[in-house]
Order: C-alpha cells, then structure tokens, then sequence
C-alpha cells in the first residue's frame, strides 16, 4: 500500500465512522420519541372520558379467556363421553326436548342457545368459572352446589323441564365436557369473559314500553313478533328460540333477573354482536330485558328458594325482601338504591354474605 491508497482508506474509514455515529445519534432520537411521544402542538388533548362509563370499555383487555381447542379432546382418555358432552350441550333439544330421542324432558331449547358457542364464547355466558369454583355456596339454594346440581338448575328453569339422574350418561357426558373445558383454570379463579356482562345500572327504571320498540325494530326479524321463536323445518328444534310463552325459560331462570338479560343481550345480541361489537346501549339492552320479562312464561315453584331474605340479589323480581323497595323497584330499577343500601348493610338480618357482587364493575 503506498501513501495515497492509505490516505485513501483513511478517508473511507472517517466517513464510515461518521455514518455509524449518524445512525446512533438518530437511533437514540427515535427511542426517546418512542418512549415520551412527540412534543405535543398547540392545545393538548385530553384522554376522551365518557360521560356515563360504557360497559364496552371492558374491551381493551386483553386477557380474555380463550376455550382449549377441541382438536385436544382426543387426547383425553373419556374422549368420546366429553363429545358427547359438548353435543348435548350444543344439540340439547335433538336428544332430550319435547320429542328427545334420549328422553322428552326439556322446552326444546338448548343449552348453547343461552352459553354460546358450547360455552366458550367470552361474555357469552361461557362455563370457564364452572371447574374451577363448584362446588360453591349459592344464596338461591342456600346450599353448598356441586355442577350436578347447577346444570339441573338450569334444565328445571331455563328448559323449563325436569332433572337429569346424576349418574345417567348424559349428566356425565355433560359435566365431563364442561369440566375439561375448566381445565386449565386454576382453582378459585374466575377467568375475565366469563359468565356475563355487568350492564351498569341505569338512574331510572327500566321501561318495558321503550323495550318494546327496540324489540320491534331489532328482535322480531328472528324471534318473530310473537317471542315465540321460528322452529327448523324439523318441525322439533329451534332456528331462533323463545323469548317468552310456553316453550320458553321460566320465571325462575336466570335470565328473568333483569341484570343477566340485560348482560346477555349486551354482548351477544342481535346476533352477530360480541363484547366488543356492541350494538344495543345500555339503555336499550335494560328497556328490551323489561319488555321481554314483563310477557308471560311458564312459572315455578320458587318457595324453596333464596332461604335468607337478604341474600336476594338486587333485582329478584319476588318479594319478601330484607329492605323495603317494592316489588315493582326489584324487578325494574332503579337498582342503584337497592345496592347501596345493601352494601351499607342495612338489611334487617344483615347476614348478605359478599355485599358488592351484584354491582356492576
Ligand atoms: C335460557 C337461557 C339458558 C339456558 C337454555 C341454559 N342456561 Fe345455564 N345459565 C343461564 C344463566 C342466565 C346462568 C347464570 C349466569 C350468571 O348469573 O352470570 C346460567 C348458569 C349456568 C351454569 C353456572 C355457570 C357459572 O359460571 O356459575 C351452568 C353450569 C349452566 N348454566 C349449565 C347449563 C346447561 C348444562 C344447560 C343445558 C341443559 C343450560 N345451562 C341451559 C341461562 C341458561
Ligand atoms: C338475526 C337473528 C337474531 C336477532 C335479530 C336477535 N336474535 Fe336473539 N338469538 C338468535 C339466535 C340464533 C339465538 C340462539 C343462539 C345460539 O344458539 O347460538 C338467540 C338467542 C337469544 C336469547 C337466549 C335464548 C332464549 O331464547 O332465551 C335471548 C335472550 C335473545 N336471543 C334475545 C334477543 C334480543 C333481546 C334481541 C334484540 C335486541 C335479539 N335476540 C335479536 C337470533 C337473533
């Protein structure tokens, strides 16, 4: 190498050098912007708070629950009994309804039709919370509940029909499915997504004749006019179920409680809607919860139920009650006066175990 080509390559070295520096220097630059935002121009925005909290801001977390694949259940040794499980959860009416080929027994509707998906859709009234926390203490019962017994619940009110013998195969096949949908969940834990969602209470009572107009404008098409639902061209299970008459849930069911109807038509209805595609707001899905339970449906012996008064939540729509709000206020609202006073302990017997569970989040 002779003088010039070193001076050459010195040369090249410096400018080499020189753009390795520029790139630090920019590199640096973008990772403080990345990490403090640019300057702000002008007048600085505020975050967007709405007025009244949203239930649909829940959509932000991330760490819904997400069912295991199906495709793992052959891995299980009772593989084919959580098959069956599962379609008996999603075929209900085919095997026990009105004309079951199992046995007659239900209203023709199916589980599915209330727990989505076969019970994994998040805020479709999943059954991810169902392992992991029974058994467990209901106020409804006033008893310690095993899945036997919650699952009957269900068939006795919402299918309006008769229990399944615990050791049939069908009871187990369900309970087998269920639990291995629950099996990842660790004990005690109730998984975000589950169950429904917690419509936050409206300052007025829920009004069954603005629920009627939101009915005709966005339920009829499927759940007919009628709310007697569209049965398939069997002619035995349902296209679109019933939301009221004979073949619907009865008033001791779950979704009689304005709370869990509201939470359910929030996220899932009309169908095509999901926690994070709401279409109804939180008005609407309180008015159509007071419409549809105001229409007549099959009843129940409930004098079983709720043994202490004041475990009663909010809006159980039957008296007698531990505080002194009507009939008519538990089962419309406004509920936010019910909660309070409940979670100020104020019911005579005061013995409510977990005073804060029944307000939405
Ligand atoms: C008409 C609607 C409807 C139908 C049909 C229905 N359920 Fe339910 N089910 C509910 C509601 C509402 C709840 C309570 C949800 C809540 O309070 O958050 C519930 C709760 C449950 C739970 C407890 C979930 C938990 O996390 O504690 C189980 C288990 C269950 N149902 C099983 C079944 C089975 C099995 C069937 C079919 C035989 C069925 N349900 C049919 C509406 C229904
Ligand atoms: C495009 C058709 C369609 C529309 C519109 C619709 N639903 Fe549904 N709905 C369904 C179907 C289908 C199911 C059963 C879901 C399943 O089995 O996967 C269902 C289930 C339900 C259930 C639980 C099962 C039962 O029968 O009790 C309720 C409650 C309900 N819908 C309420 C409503 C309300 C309230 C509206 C209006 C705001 C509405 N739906 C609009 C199709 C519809």
């Amino acid at each position: 190498m002779d003088d010039k080509e070193k001076e050459n390559y010195i040369q090249v070295i410096a400018k080499l050098i020189n753009v390795v520096i520029i790139l630090l220097v920019v590199i640096v630059i973008l990772i403080v912007i990345n990490f403090t935002g640019l300057p702000k121009m002008g007048k600085e925005e505020k975050e967007y708070i709405p007025k009244q909290k949203d239930t649909t801001l829940i959509t932000k977390t991330p760490t819904v629950w997400i069912a295991p694949d199906t495709s793992e259940i052959n891995k299980e040794k009772n593989a084919s009994q959580i098959k069956y499980g599962r379609n008996l959860i999603c075929n209900t009416s085919f095997y026990l309804g009105l004309h079951g080929t199992v046995a007659q027994m239900s209203n023709g509707m199916n589980c599915q039709n209330c727990h989505l998906d076969a019970g994994t859709r998040p805020f479709g009234n999943n059954y991810s919370a169902v392992a992991s926390t029974y058994p467990k203490f209901r106020e409804r019962s006033g008893n310690l509940e095993n899945i036997y017994k919650r699952v009957n619940d269900c068939f006795e009110r919402s299918l309006n029909g008769k229990t399944l013998d615990t050791l049939s195969n069908e009871m187990q096949a369900i309970v087998s499915y269920i639990k291995w949908l629950g099996k990842d969940v660790p004990k005690g834990d109730k998984p975000k997504g589950s169950g429904l969602t917690e419509v936050k209470y409206l300052d007025r009572a829920a009004d069954p004749e603005k629920g009627k107009i939101v009915y005709m404008l966005r339920c009829k098409s499927c759940h007919t006019e009628n709310g007697e639902g569209k049965l398939n061209p069997d002619g035995k299970t349902y296209q679109y179920p019933p939301l009221w008459g004979e073949h619907s849930y009865n008033h001791g069911a779950g979704l009689f409680r304005l709370s869990r109807f509201a939470g359910y038509v929030k996220s899932n209805m009309p169908q095509g809607a999901t926690f994070e595609n709401v279409q109804l707001s939180d008005e609407e899905a309180w008015d159509v919860a007071a419409f549809v339970n105001s229409q007549p449906r099959p009843k129940k012996d409930l004098s079983k139920d709720w043994p202490k008064i004041a475990g009663k939540p909010v809006d159980h729509p039957f008296g007698p009650y531990a505080d002194k709000f009507s009939e008519q206020q538990h089962k419309y609202g406004p509920f936010e006066p019910i909660a309070e006073f409940k979670s100020r302990g104020k019911a005579r017997d005061g013995e409510f175990t977990s005073p804060k569970k029944n307000k939405p989040k």
